[in-house]
């Protein structure tokens, strides 16, 4: 089983981008974490892919047909704007979850849309870089059923 894990814009900036809200841990650390997830519930491989580019991100998704198996995707502000995200998961149907770092349910009004939460069996939020390890655990189970 091969996972593939997207974050969208500005999460290359964790440790540095408002810590109140996302940590102090970065990016390196988040990616260690991914990795290490994956090992431990039996993954063969991951991928840990960052782009700060809307079509680089469709690219990607569409490139991760008959690559990869499930994706992980932290769309960050494409999350509440980008149809063509959601569209590309459509597209390629390869189970997804979504993760946000942040309870996105109790910020601002505008992060309440979630256009590629529409393409995922599963969306966790408000649980920090922790979160990526339960989505990669609710995705490897649902490979695994
Ligand atoms: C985020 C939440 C988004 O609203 C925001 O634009 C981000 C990060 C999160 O992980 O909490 O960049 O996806």
């Amino acid at each position: 089983m091969k996972a593939l894990v997207i974050n969208g814009p500005n999460l290359n900036m964790l440790g540095i981008r408002e810590p109140d809200i996302y940590g102090r841990e970065t990016y390196e650390t988040l990616v260690t974490l991914c990795k290490d997830a994956a090992a431990d519930l039996g993954f063969e491989a991951i991928e840990v892919y960052q782009s700060n580019h809307e079509g680089d991100i469709v690219d990607k998704i569409q490139s991760a047909l008959g690559a990869y198996d499930g994706i992980v995707i932290n769309p960050a502000a494409y999350t509440h704007t980008s149809v063509a995200i959601l569209d590309a998961l459509k597209a390629v149907a390869i189970p997804a979850v979504e993760v946000h770092i942040s309870a996105v349910e109790t910020r601002e009004s505008f992060r309440q849309v979630s256009y590629a939460g529409m393409a995922c069996f599963a969306t966790i939020t408000g649980e920090g870089l922790a979160g990526y390890a339960h989505a990669l655990e609710l995705l490897y189970a649902k490979l695994s059923a």
